[in-house]
């Protein structure tokens, strides 16, 4: 079920964050790799790549692509104006980051499926104040001490899923004051801790699910004002404190998918009347009550199905929702 809810979601937020900015003709005639002629690292792939910014603007980038090749250090030499540098599914546990340090226009970093296990280190001393998108994910980190990201003032996107994180000190993410984009999704965490949130004032979108939360704080993520899609599927949350989703004035999608909830969390809902998808999939819900999506008149799409419990809607319960379409 997960692989489909994570598709779900992107394709939503595609059109939510993607779809907007970039028409389908911009993408139907988006040009292909090109040649970059450089002295390349031995078996990585250097090309010149279309890559589009979080933010959706198109670079044409060069990329040393480095995948699948069973690496336990980084590959010599890096081209000294590599945008892109993709070294996804080695075994890397350490990175010279002296090596970074020259790569002034480093823009994404993919150190996905490896074996980092402590954020110290990447590249923590040596700043890159290009970098927009790190990845991180599927490799062996359990915690995050305070300020581990200080280094990378211009983060957009930071990937963290996948990981045995078990604790977040409350600064970790100080400094990152551009950061749209934060996947913390299927990790270890037993609790929420609203500082974390704190530095993250445009904060967009935040994947939380698949943690062993049984309960949200109240007003846990009162500081991310900018914050529009929230994913806190498989967590186990079996009810949601009144004032849980307090502050999120622009968020536009939530899923609870694959929870324990047994009915419409309806106080906190009101807590979020500009809500366009809801996502209450999965979920041990017995009864739909008139009431419970009142004042939701935003809502397009509100997601209801493999509810094994369910025994009845009330037919009021969905009136008075002019948008709904799914
Ligand atoms: C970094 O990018 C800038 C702007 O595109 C360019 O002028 C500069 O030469 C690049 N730096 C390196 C080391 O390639």
């Amino acid at each position: 079920m997960r692989p489909t809810l994570v598709l779900l979601q992107s394709q939503c937020l595609l059109c939510v964050f993607v779809g907007v900015c970039v028409p389908s003709a911009v993408v139907g005639s988006l040009p292909h790799s090109l040649p970059w002629r450089v002295s390349c690292p031995v078996r990585c792939m250097c090309q010149i790549k279309p890559w589009f910014s979080p933010d959706s603007v198109y670079h044409e980038a060069p990329t040393v692509d480095c995948n699948d090749l069973l690496l336990t250090k980084l590959p010599l030499p890096i081209p000294l104006d590599t945008h892109t540098l993709r070294l996804q599914s080695n075994l890397l546990s350490e990175l010279d980051t002296g090596v970074l340090h020259r790569l002034p226009n480093l823009t994404d970093l993919d150190l996905s499926q490896n074996r980092f296990s402590r954020v110290q280190s990447i590249p923590q001393s040596s700043s890159l104040p290009s970098l927009l998108s790190l990845h991180l994910e599927e490799n062996h980190l359990s915690h995050l001490p305070e300020a581990s990201f200080s280094s990378l003032p211009a983060l957009q996107e930071l990937f963290l899923s996948h990981n045995i994180l078990h604790s977040i000190a409350p600064g970790a993410f100080t400094g990152l004051d551009s950061l749209l984009r934060l996947h913390i999704n299927n990790n270890r965490l037993t609790t929420v801790d609203p500082q974390w949130f704190r530095s993250l004032p445009h904060l967009e979108v935040l994947m939380l699910g698949g943690n062993p939360v049984e309960a949200l704080p109240e007003q846990g993520f009162v500081a991310l004002r900018s914050l529009q899609s929230l994913v806190l599927g498989g967590m186990g949350l079996r009810g949601l404190a009144e004032k849980a989703l307090e502050g999120l004035d622009g968020l536009e999608s939530l899923s609870f998918y694959d929870n324990l909830l047994t009915k419409v969390p309806t106080l906190a809902l009101r807590r979020v009347p500009g809500l366009k998808f809801l996502d209450l999939n999965k979920n041990r819900i017995k009864l739909i009550e008139t009431g419970d999506f009142r004042d939701m008149i935003h809502l397009k799409e509100l997601g209801l199905n493999n509810m094994e419990e369910l025994v009845s809607i009330e037919k009021a319960a969905l009136e008075n929702l002019p948008e709904l379409t799914n």
